[in-house]
């Protein structure tokens, strides 16, 4: 895996990641071309209409992840670790990255760059689990209720954020997502950093992208954030497809013969006959 996209890196190619978390987003993924497929936990809001990511639990993560897993073929699944079961303890996390691993992710990805989390790390790359970091804006560090906000606006910040990617790489971190930094300090601070760097809101001198799938595909209710690019308005073509439904119910439009089963003209004779007999 870290070869797949040390490759891609080393190449300039772009790495293509996206999130998925059934097994219809990641058939379209894996059909789509993505390299890299994450069951992130933005599944919270996106999939399970939670406020906040802090709310999905790991029961909910593992059974999005196996559904996303019977979707793929090629492209490598790594699973986001959810908000409480992992911080506390190495053992912690080691524990909850099996259950990923067992659910049929290639890798992991745990949010945070600070000594504690870098630890984390540290435990599972020695245990020989691949891990992906993820600094900037980290949104399990958000309370419930509260915006997200750009990072590493200040030098002293984006020195912050570099140092988090360099302790993180230093652990064995097979790539890094940057979230929700200027452009120009990724630029600035990507010569710096050999891991491959995965920027959502990051601008585009990562070495890769990584879009929400709903919002990628317009499922997601309301105005966007200024780094979504929506390639698809999939939310109003449901509703619009389930209201033309609705109203051919109601117009008695649905079904039509063509929506029927058919049934030899002998039998139904048979049926009448059997039913008149009984009434
Ligand atoms: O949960 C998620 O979707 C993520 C991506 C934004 C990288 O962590």
């Amino acid at each position: 895996m870290i070869e797949v996209l040390r490759d891609l890196k080393r190449r300039g190619q772009p790495i293509v990641m996206v999130t998925a978390y059934d097994y219809n987003s990641a058939v379209a993924c894996e059909v789509g071309g993505a390299d890299v497929v994450l069951v992130g936990d933005s599944a919270a809001m996106t999939m399970l209409g939670y406020a906040s990511t802090r709310l999905v639990s790991l029961d909910e993560m593992l059974m999005l992840t196996r559904a996303a897993r019977r979707g793929l073929e090629r492209a490598l699944l790594v699973g986001d670790l959810p908000y409480g079961t992992y911080e506390a303890s190495n053992e912690l996390a080691l524990a909850t990255a099996r259950r990923f691993i067992e659910a049929g992710c290639d890798a992991v990805k745990l949010e945070g760059g600070r000594e504690d989390r870098v630890a984390r790390v540290r435990a599972l790359t020695s245990a020989g689990i691949e891990v992906m970091g993820h600094v900037g804006l980290t949104p399990q560090s958000t309370g419930v209720g509260e915006a997200f906000r750009v990072q590493g606006k200040t030098a002293s910040q984006a020195l912050e954020v570099l140092a988090e990617a360099k302790a993180l790489e230093t652990a064995g971190v097979f790539a890094i997502v940057f979230e929700a930094i200027p452009g120009e300090v990724t630029e600035l601070l990507m010569p710096h950093i050999e891991a491959p760097v995965i920027g959502i809101g990051a601008g585009p001198a990562a070495d890769g992208q990584v879009l929400v799938f709903d919002d990628l595909v317009g499922l997601t209710a309301g105005k966007p954030a200024k780094f979504v690019k929506r390639y698809a308005e999939l939310r109003e073509e449901m509703a619009r497809a389930v209201s033309a439904y609705a109203e051919d119910v109601r117009a008695k439009q649905f079904p039509t013969v063509s929506n029927a089963y058919a049934v030899d003209a002998a039998e139904l004779d048979a049926l009448r006959a059997k039913l008149s007999s009984q009434a």
